[in-house]
This record gives structure tokens, C-alpha cells and sequence, in this order.
């Protein structure tokens, strides 16, 4: 083996260890729940836009998803984990805790309120979407850093 070889393995060796050292690290953890969010917030959008047919059951799972998600979300800002894993967490956080975590229980409770309105048709949920979108940025902009 020569040296770019042994280097590469051990780099791989690190990474592999780092991955599953990582898994439930809060960092992680939050961003995994951002993730979650994500994908079901961009679920209701290809149905509001007509992408993909109206379909309840989707609708429910990806509003609960979000709701669930938010709800969980600020409990993963422990002091230590205001940095590393590649975090986007800004420290505005850890001043306005209060105010943050309001604005996790928004979504959450938004989410549940549109869930048992139940939207009935694809302009329900683009109407949905345009509540629960406007709260990512209200959040993301004082609180999420721009990389
Ligand atoms: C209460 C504040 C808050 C709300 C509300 C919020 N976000 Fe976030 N979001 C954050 C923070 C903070 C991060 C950075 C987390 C980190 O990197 O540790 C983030 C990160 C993300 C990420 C990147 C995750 C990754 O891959 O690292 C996505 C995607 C995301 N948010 C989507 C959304 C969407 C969509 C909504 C609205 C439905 C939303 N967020 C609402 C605070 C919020």
C-alpha cells in the first residue's frame, strides 16, 4: 500500500466512525426533524401545484409529520451543541430560547389546526401551504445562519 492509500483508508476509517458516532448527536437529530419537514412541506407542494393528485392520506401523514416534527424539534439545543455536524443553528437561538421555541410550537400547532380542518381538495392544501411556508422563513431568517 502506498501512502495515498493508507491516508484514504484512514480518512474512510474516520468518516465510517464519525457517521455512526454522529447518529444521536442533537445536532444531527434536529436536522434530520428540518428534514422531515422539508420533504412533507414540499409533499403538500406538488399537490398544490398538481404534480401529484390530491390524496387525504398523504395529506394527513405529511401535516402530522410536520406537526410531530416541530413539536419535537427545540428539545435538541442543548448548551455544547451550538456548533459541529455542519449545524445552521445560529447562537440568536440560545439568546431568544423562548421566542424560538414559540416559533416550533406555531408550526406544530398550525399543522395540527389545518389537520383537523382536514383540507378537502388541492387548493385546501395550497391554501394550507401558505401558512406553514411562511413560518419556515419566519423562523429561518433570525435563526438559521446562511451558508
Ligand atoms: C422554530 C424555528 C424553525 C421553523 C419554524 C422551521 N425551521 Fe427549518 N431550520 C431551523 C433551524 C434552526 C435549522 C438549522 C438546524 C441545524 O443545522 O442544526 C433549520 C434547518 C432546516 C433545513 C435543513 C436541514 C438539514 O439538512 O440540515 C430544512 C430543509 C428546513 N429547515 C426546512 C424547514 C421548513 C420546510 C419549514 C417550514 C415548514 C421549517 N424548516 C421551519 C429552524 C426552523
Amino acid at each position: 500500500m502506498n501512502f495515498k492509500m493508507v491516508t484514504a483508508a484512514a480518512l474512510a476509517l474516520c468518516l465510517g466512525a464519525s457517521a455512526v458516532f454522529a447518529a444521536g448527536e442533537p445536532q444531527v437529530v434536529r436536522q434530520d426533524l428540518m428534514k422531515k419537514i422539508g420533504g412533507s412541506l414540499g409533499a403538500l407542494g406538488a399537490i398544490a401545484k398538481g404534480q401529484k393528485p390530491y390524496d387525504a392520506e398523504a395529506v394527513k401523514t405529511a401535516l402530522s409529520t410536520i406537526s410531530a416534527s416541530a413539536k419535537d424539534f427545540p428539545n435538541h439545543f442543548p448548551a455544547g451543541s451550538e456548533t459541529g455536524f455542519e449545524t445552521e443553528a445560529a447562537p440568536a437561538i440560545w439568546q431568544n430560547m423562548a421566542d424560538f421555541k414559540a416559533k416550533a410550537a406555531k408550526l406544530s400547532t398550525d399543522a395540527d389546526t389545518v389537520l383537523a380542518a382536514m383540507p378537502a381538495d388541492s387548493a385546501g392544501v395550497g391554501q394550507a401551504l401558505q401558512t406553514l411556508g411562511a413560518e419556515c422563513g419566519a423562523c429561518h431568517q433570525p435563526y438559521r445562519l446562511k451558508r
